[in-house]
Order: structure tokens, then sequence, then C-alpha cells
């Protein structure tokens, strides 16, 4: 605990993104009308009332756009265009139009660092030249070796395997490579291309003018490659990413980057209402983080630090000071997330104490498996001790449900390109896409009428659906629904941060927001809570004391 103690001042009245709570969905696990097996945009409409209740400000949309699916539709193949697996365009509108109706913003996901294979600027890239205007959409090289059989640089992919794929050219002949730092199937944007960024203008635009309230941006900081796409330094230990204090490598966080977000926040601001864009920035420390959210860049960033920290008491200490610090610094909030659609879902992550890598790479039956009993008791006062904070929050779709990871997945069902690039070393992330179970009395557990669900869904999920839960007061569902009204009634959102003293950790951590005390144990001994009026708490609190992975509000008597 090295950090200095953060404090923070409260920031009423300010705009909604500063404090929202935002849902993410991730539609193909969503709801599914059509019976197909594949959530899709009416499935999400028809079920937008179950988010007005739960309490939540604002959604974000995982892609929706036209895809060939070989990473979940973060392969787009035109931006601009729903994919028929989702619905129509139409279907969007009226999606969107719902949404507002009942006081939710829609903010949808931008994938600007690279494309589908299939889009049709790669297409033509393909038919084109080496050297042709076609080819400076993306990074084409040759190749080093005698007869350019060995890819430019010694990149990697972030799934596995190399980040070089060769082309054959017009006349069949084995040609250029291209650079994909994640699949083959998602060849990397030139971003030092004014046309790139002249089409991505548009494309915020098309989405603006629709009535979007913002947008996730995907991987914005791999957009900009370093001149030349020199060797990674340390690729050996890294891998495709990075060391955190050694030097940045050629494909992460470069300064080139920060023209193309000031010009996307002048085209949001021109634009009516309190548009907003959230980066999904991996960039440490946190110090070089703000440079990201200054006045005139992203609104606000993923604190993927809090999200990393493990629930570890002595790293989420400095993961809040730093971000305090960092954040405040230049006058942008703090956010904070426990989950999304890459990491292993909390309740089964905390219930194994399994570490970061594990948590991207997912979980299979031949591994370790998780304490979901125990983990759920640690999740629930891990999301309340984050819902207390001041700040925007992201909550993942089904962890209201308390929804543990599907951990005995068999290989057979599993999509994510991870699995197949590793050669099921990494079983990947469909441990927390699995489709949501909404009615325990129906097929798939409500998600679709016909019983399709394009992963299956573990038994434990019947008794998670939301119906079920929504008839018992003791249940996840009518506890995150407490957290969330709560919070927005006494405005945490908005409101200040310091540290109680005598909470600072290891065996507990405790903050204070606007005279709510947020209190979790992390020891063996149970607190007192004198007397101390309970606002709520993660678990029935018995005999006046907080156990061991409890989590509190307090307000002092
Ligand atoms: C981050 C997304 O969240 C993840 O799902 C995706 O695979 C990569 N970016 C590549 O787009
Ligand atoms: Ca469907």
């Amino acid at each position: 605990m090295d950090q200095a103690i953060a404090s923070h001042k409260a920031t009423r009245g300010s705009q909604w993104w500063r404090s929202g709570v935002i849902y993410q969905i991730y539609p193909r696990s969503f709801a599914d009308s059509n019976g197909d097996g594949i959530g899709d945009l009416k499935g999400i409409e028809q079920r937008l009332d179950s988010l007005e209740k739960l309490g939540i400000d604002a959604v974000w949309l995982s892609p929706f756009y036209l895809s060939p699916q070989k990473d979940g539709g973060y392969d787009v193949a035109d931006y601009c265009d729903v994919d028929p697996l989702f619905g129509t365009i139409k279907d969007f509108d009226s999606m969107l139009e719902k949404a507002h109706s009942l006081g939710i913003r829609v903010m949808i996901d931008l994938v600007p660092n690279h494309t589908s294979d299939q889009h049709q600027w790669f297409q033509k890239a393909l038919k084109s030249s080496p050297g042709s205007p076609e080819r400076e959409f993306y990074h084409f090289k040759d190749g080093l070796g005698e007869n350019g059989e060995l890819p430019p640089n010694n990149w990697v992919s972030m799934f596995g395997g190399p980040a070089w794929t060769r082309v054959k050219e017009k006349d069949g002949s084995l040609g250029q490579w291209y650079v994909h730092l994640f699949d083959s199937s998602q060849p990397d944007l030139n971003w030092s291309n004014e046309k790139v960024q002249e089409a991505f203008e548009e494309i915020l635009k098309f989405w603006l003018d629709r009535g979007v309230d913002g947008f996730r941006v995907d991987q914005p900081h791999a957009m900009a490659k370093a001149e030349g796409l020199p060797d990674h330094p340390y690729v050996a230990e890294a891998g495709a990413g990075f060391i955190e204090g050694r030097e940045n490598p050629p494909m992460w966080f470069q300064d080139e980057v920060h023209p193309i977000f000031r010009r996307w926040r002048e085209i949001l601001e021109s634009y009516e209402g309190d548009r907003a864009m959230c980066g999904e920035a991996y960039v440490y420390p946190l110090s070089l983080m703000a440079k990201w959210v200054r006045p005139d860049e992203f609104h606000q960033t993923f604190n993927f630090r809090f999200l990393d920290a493990g629930w570890d008491p002595s790293k989420l200490f400095d993961a809040i000071n730093e971000s305090f610090e960092a954040f405040d610094g230049v006058g942008a909030p703090s956010t904070w997330v426990l989950n999304n659609h890459d990491v292993m879902r909390h309740r089964s992550r905390f219930g194994g104490n399994y570490g970061r890598a594990t948590a991207s790479d997912g979980v299979g039956p031949n591994q370790p498996q998780p304490d979901n009993e125990l983990g759920l008791k640690i999740a629930k006062g891990a999301t309340l001790f984050m819902l207390g904070l001041p700040g925007a929050s992201y909550i993942y779709q089904g962890e209201e449900l308390g929804l543990p990871e599907h951990t005995t997945l068999e290989n057979k069902f599993r999509q994510d390109p991870t699995f197949a690039r590793t050669g099921g070393q990494r079983v990947g992330r469909d441990g927390c896409r699995v489709p949501l179970p909404w009615d325990k009395t129906s097929s798939s557990i409500g998600f679709s009428e016909t019983g399709k669900s394009w992963l299956p869904q573990p038994e434990s999920y019947g008794l998670l659906a939301r119906s079920v839960q929504e008839k018992d007061e003791s249940s996840t569902l009518s506890f995150y629904r407490q957290a969330l009204s709560l919070r927005k009634e006494l405005a945490l959102g908005e409101g200040s941060f310091d540290w109680v003293p005598g909470h600072l950790g290891p065996d507990s951590l405790g903050y204070e927001n606007s005279g709510v005390q947020v209190i979790y144990n992390f020891g063996q001994e149970d607190i007192d809570l004198g007397s101390a009026e309970v606002l709520i708490s993660s678990e029935p609190i018995v005999g006046g004391v907080l156990e061991k992975n409890q989590c509190v509000w307090l307000r002092n008597a």
C-alpha cells in the first residue's frame, strides 16, 4: 500500500455518464425473439422493461453489425448495417425508441482497430496490387526472407499464434502479409491513413443521427502503430501484450491516437444531448490513461485496474487511490467494473481465486472448479462495494442474477477463436457468454421459445431464472435492485469519497461517500457495527456484526 490516500469531491448535477450505471448487453445471449437460439434486437426490446425495473441508467450493446461472427461480432463487415441474425436497422430504431421511452440511454460498440476480412475495404485490398491505395487501408507488408516467406516482424496475436497472415496475389502467387492483432479474420486498419479516419467519422455520424447516446470503443489503445511496425521488444515475455513499467510495444498506446479521439469528441459535442464515449483502453499506469480522458478526448475509460485487483484488499486500496488521483486530475469520472463478456464471471472468479490470466482465458471441466457458494458471497459484497463508489459503474448482463461462469462447457460447443488458435490450451470466453435464464418453466429457461440456445446453459441456471428471483425478496436480483435504487436515492454516483480511518486494509476496507459508510470485511474477525443504521448489506447482518466477506452501507446514528 504505497499510494497516497485519495479523496474525491462530489460532482452533483453533472452529466449522466459521470455517475450512471451502465448495463452491458451481449445481444446474442440476452433474449431470442424468433426461436433460432440466438439473441436479437427484438428480444432486447421485449425485455427492456426488466432492465428499467432493475434501475440502470444506460445499456451498452456489444456488436450487432453485419459480421461473419468469427469473434462474436467484433469482426465487422459493415459498420452501418445490422446482421440478419440480430434483425434489421428498423428493429434497432424501434429498440432505441423503446429504451428512450423508458429513460434508458443506449451506447453501442464501435470497433475501429480492425474489420472483418469480409468487409468490402479488405476484399478490395485483396484484389488490388501491393502499394495500392486499397491496401493502404490496412497494414500490408512484404515478408522477410529470400522469398518473403517470413512474417514482416515478430508480433503475435492476442488470441494465440502469429499476428501475420500471408495472402495470395491476383496471379495466384504467395504475396504480401497483413497484420491482425486478433484472429486472422480481423485485419487491423491503418489509422495513419486519413481515408480510414474520414470513414469512421461518417460511421459515428450515422449512428449519432439515429439517436444513440454514445459509444463503447473497442481496443482504442491498439489503433495507432509505431512507424515502420518494428519488432515487439520483449515478445517472449509478454506475448501480444505489454508489461507495465517497460517500454510500450509498437502496437500499444501510441500517442498518435489522441488527435483521432479529439476529432470524435468534437463530433459528439456537435450533437444535442449528452453523448458519451467510453474507451476499452488498457493503458497503465492510470496516470498515463488520464491522458485519454482529458476534457477533449474520451469521456471515460474502463477501469481495468479495479477489475484486475482480483478482490485483494491491498490491490484494491491501491487501485482506488490511483483511480481518483489520475482521473480527478483531468476532471474525468472514474469508472468501476467487475465483469464483461471477456472475463470469467465474478461469482466464479472469486469462488476460486483465479488470477487475471485464467479470468480472461476461462475455465474448463478439467481445471479446478470454483466454489460457487463462497463466490456468490464475495461477488455480492464486491458489487455492493463497487456500487457505493462515486463515478460510473458498469455491470454485465446476468450478474444481477448471480450467474456463475459455465465452467463445465464441453469443448465441442466452444466458439471463441482463442480455443482453436491455441489448440485448446486456453478454453476462451464462451463460459461467460451463455444465454440468460428468464423463465424457469419454459425451454432454454425462457431464452428462446423453441428451446434452442447457441451455447448450452448449465443446469444451475434454472433456479437462477429472473422469473424465480423476481418473486423472492432474498434473491440476488432483489439485492441488485435494492442496491441500485439506494445508490440513486442517495446520489452516490455523484458523491464524494474519503477512506475511513481504521479500514485501510488488509482486514477491512471502508470509505465514506456523502455521509454513507461502505465497509467490506476481508478479515477473520467480525466487525462490530455499533449503533449505525444499516442501509443495505450483501448478506443479512446477524448479531450486529459484519462477518468475513460481507459488505454493508451504513449511516451513522
Ligand atoms: C475486445 C472485445 O471486448 C473482445 O470481445 C474482442 O475479442 C476484442 N476486443 C477484439 O475485438
Ligand atoms: Ca434470434
